[in-house]
């Protein structure tokens, strides 16, 4: 964070400077008004009388301007430095890996991006210009009012180090409820933010009043607490404001008996409760300065701690470019389980041994969560290996940079995201410079082409948030299509076709054939139909390869594999009755 302030230290140090003008000027103030009162009381003329006040007004319009102009230095750049926190926030936050964000959630991260930035700015704006005014005010101020009455003088301050002991004590407790507060603000926008983009979830299943009735108790939670800490704030005020006013009854009492032993004028201590009254605000406010800086600093160690989050991908500390990938892939002893926070973790894939030659068709199936989707995002690095356990091209995948590999790997996911975006444009996702011509090619392969006529503007036709305008099928074709215009060595299908009638699915892995045959490819499919074809089919089960082998071999066998394609033979055949 120092970083950010040594960036703008010419604003602040101008800033600075022009808040010792401003204090020299606030401080000439009282004392033009004491020259004045004591010129009223010698009797002297009035023209004497009106030089002090026309000086007081020049007083008050410099310090108007000079106060505006360290205001905008200061202020504006504590917003230049939140802006290029956000930015490097964001461009870290993009660097994260898949493991970060399966840790966090949506909603807290999104707390962070907005309501800590906020609090950071708070404290290099206001937070910096009160402690700075302060500390020129108290540094000046005290000297004067010495020397205006030194025993005046401590019987004024007597009061603060009371005054600093409570303050001191209820900030405490203002930071902790601040915390929580905080704290409960994510937890308001994260349900606002899973329920309003599960909002079709909501409404069919009719729960709009349970998730109003649950949001309201989050909400109710955030009010109390609130309220708490504005008990706590509220408090601070009345403490500092209470013993404020005890000090000048002091000094008045004092101050009358020294005018009348002839030791003070009466301006002098008209002066001194107007010096009184300057340093007695900041005072006050230091109370919320104070908790403006146990937040901000509370809101930077937060933000610390996302920035100094790595990515635990070992391909992304690999240096230098990689070779080009062939498309080799070797699983050895292949063992993995998720990140778990903690509890016993549990292997989703274990013993894996598997030869994929460059080039090779390679089929994967299995019972709903054998780990299929697993075995293929980690060809992919979404999530770390061990060592010596996924090799490509004869390279272990922990030494070859996870972008130079991610270049040359492209997966068409079971769930689709699309932007929203232009239908060319979610294509076009991993290389927005690729000619017109290209996207129109690899639509045509996706079969996209098929529901062009339809679509209001082709391929420019806007997709709503998330694709909620595409069926399912659609989306799948655009996110095949966006996967096939990278060109990639490795091309990974997770049940990309799985929303796609058996019709369009033949056509699209007909007209797939040639690419496929220049490129490594996995296909995972519920249908055992759609990996016939393969060169080698590979079955999971528990996260264990329990066969593999051709589709002739397989069935010959008579193992899974074969009661698989028995058994969806048979619903096909009774579909079609
Ligand atoms: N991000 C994750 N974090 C923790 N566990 C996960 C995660 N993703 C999957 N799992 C677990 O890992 C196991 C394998 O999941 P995986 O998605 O690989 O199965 P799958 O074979 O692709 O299933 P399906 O046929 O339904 O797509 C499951 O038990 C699942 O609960
Ligand atoms: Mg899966």
């Amino acid at each position: 964070m120092l970083r950010y302030l040594r960036l703008y230290r010419r604003d602040f140090l101008l800033g600075l400077l022009c808040l010792v003008v401003t204090n020299a000027v606030t401080l000439l103030i009282p004392w033009l008004l004491k020259e004045a009162i004591d010129a009223l009381g010698r009797g002297s003329a009035l023209r004497n009388v009106a030089f002090h006040a026309c000086a007081i007004v020049v007083a008050a319009l410099v310090l108007a301007a000079i106060r505006t102009w360290s205001r905008l230095l200061i202020l504006g750049a504590s917003r230049r430095i939140v802006y290029d926190i956000r930015d490097d926030l964001y461009a870290h936050l993009l660097s994260l890996p898949a493991s970060f964000y399966a840790r966090r959630r949506t909603g807290e991260i999104m707390s962070r991006a907005v309501n800590d930035l906020m609090l950071i700015r708070s404290l290099f704006g206001p937070g910096i210009l009160s402690v700075l005014n302060v500390a020129l005010l108290y540094s000046a101020g005290l000297p004067l009012m010495a020397f205006l009455d030194p025993w005046l003088t401590l019987a004024a301050i007597l009061p603060y180090p009371l005054i600093l002991i409570g303050v001191f004590r209820v900030s405490r407790t203002i930071h902790e409820r601040s915390n929580r507060t905080q704290e409960q603000l994510a937890e308001i926008s994260n349900d606002a933010q899973e329920t309003l983009s599960g909002i079709n979830m909501v409404k069919a299943f009719v729960q709009e009043e349970g998730e109003s009735r649950a949001f309201g108790g989050l909400s109710r939670e955030y009010r109390r607490r609130s309220l708490l800490l504005a008990r706590s704030r509220g408090l601070i005020v009345t403490l500092m404001g209470g013993l404020d006013k005890v000090s000048t009854i002091m000094v008045l009492c004092l101050g009358a008996l020294h005018i009348i032993a002839g030791t003070l004028t009466k301006g002098g201590l008209v002066a001194f409760l107007a010096y009184l009254a300057l340093l007695s605000g900041p005072t006050v406010m230091m109370g919320w300065v104070l908790g403006v800086f146990q937040r901000g600093l509370g809101a930077i160690r937060r933000v610390e701690e996302i920035r100094a989050q790595t990515s635990d991908l070992p391909g992304d500390r690999a240096l230098g470019a990689g070779p080009d990938v062939q498309g080799a892939i070797a699983f050895r002893g292949l063992r993995f389980s998720y990140p778990n926070g903690g509890r016993a973790e549990r292997p989703v894939l274990q013993d894996v041994d598997l030869d994929v030659p460059a080039g090779a068709t390679v089929g994967i199936v299995g019972r709903v969560g054998s780990g299929k989707s697993t075995l293929v995002q980690l060809v992919a690095a979404v999530y770390p290996v061990a060592d010596g356990t996924l090799w490509i091209d004869g390279r272990d995948l922990n030494s070859i940079p996870t972008s130079h590999l991610r270049a040359q790997v492209a997966m068409v996911p079971q769930e689709t995201f699309l932007f929203s975006r232009s239908i060319a444009d979610n294509i076009a996702l991993g290389a927005p410079a690729a000619p017109r011509s290209r996207i129109e090619d690899v639509a045509r392969l996706a079969q996209i082409t098929r529901d062009l006529p339809d679509l209001p503007q082709g391929l420019d036709t806007l997709v709503g948030e998330r694709g909620v305008t595409l069926s399912g099928g659609q989306r799948q074709r655009v996110a095949l299509a966006r996967a096939l215009l990278l060109e990639p060595r490795i091309l990974i299908l997770d049940d990309a076709l799985s929303s796609i009638d058996a019709d369009t699915e033949e056509a699209i892995l007909g007209g797939l054939r040639d690419t496929m045959r220049r490129r490594t490819t996995l296909v995972i499919s519920h249908r055992v139909a759609t990996v016939l074809n393969a060169d080698c089919i590979v079955v999971l089960e528990d996260g264990r390869v329990v066969e593999s082998g051709s589709a002739a071999q397989l069935l010959a066998r008579d193992g899974p594999f074969a009661r698989m394609h028995r058994q969806q033979q048979i619903e096909r055949e009774l579909e079609s009755l």
